[in-house]
């Protein structure tokens, strides 16, 4: 294993939980398994050390993420501000690039691991699916995403991810609008934007046919 890994393993066992622990090993699993299966170009120690890093930041207290924040050049939106649960991903994206000196590929997966974007990169579909597939995981979100990303790569591999990104954001938002909570500007555009992708790539096989 190379050295930038260990020393991240270092530190995430240094101050994660176990519990959390347990889900950061599933999700560099899961990552490491999206890679091969749908872009096995990526570099997956890269993909390993974001996994790894994702959460790193997730058990501080709101004290703790503004120091955090503050120490390792990070700045917070108002949304972020009002939204507690968002933060952690703008403090693990600063802490990756300050302390592991990541580059911007692998600190975007961290940083939109949350929320998601519109036209997401190959690193940040992967670190988004793979938090909610950790087969430690078992909500029944959880369970129903990963089961969905069994049935479309069972019955088409090329766009197995981003049916089941779309599957995922569309059932996220529902719960957020059931528990009447915010919903963050960059999830309805990466919505929108897969949705929109997939109708394109449908019709056009409609008029292949
Ligand atoms: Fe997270
Ligand atoms: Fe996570």
């Amino acid at each position: 294993m190379n050295a930038l890994l260990l020393r991240i393993y270092d530190y995430i066992n240094g101050i994660l939980s176990p519990k959390r622990r347990r889900h950061t090993y599933g999700v560099e699993k899961a990552a490491i398994i999206l890679a091969k299966n749908h872009y096995p170009d990526l570099d997956k120690e890269l993909v390993a050390a974001a996994a790894l890093l994702h959460d790193c930041t997730k058990e501080l207290s709101a004290e703790e993420q503004l120091a955090a924040a503050e120490k390792h050049g990070a700045l917070f939106t108002q949304l972020e501000l009002d939204v507690p649960k968002l933060r952690h991903a703008v403090t693990g994206a600063a802490v990756a690039r300050s302390m592991f000196g990541l580059p911007e590929e692998a600190t975007n997966a961290i940083l939109y691991h949350t929320t998601a974007k519109a036209d997401m990169s190959p690193m940040e579909k992967i670190l988004y699916l793979a938090d909610f597939i950790d087969e430690y995981r078992n909500d029944e979100l959880c369970k129903d995403v990963r089961q969905k990303y069994f049935t479309f790569f069972k019955a088409e591999k090329e766009t197995a991810m981003d049916r089941t990104l779309l599957y995922a954001l569309d059932r996220s938002i529902e719960i957020l609008m059931e528990e009447c909570k915010q919903i963050h500007p960059h999830t309805i555009e990466a919505r929108n934007f897969l949705k929109e992708n997939l109708a394109d790539e449908d019709n056009k096989r409609r008029t292949e046919q």
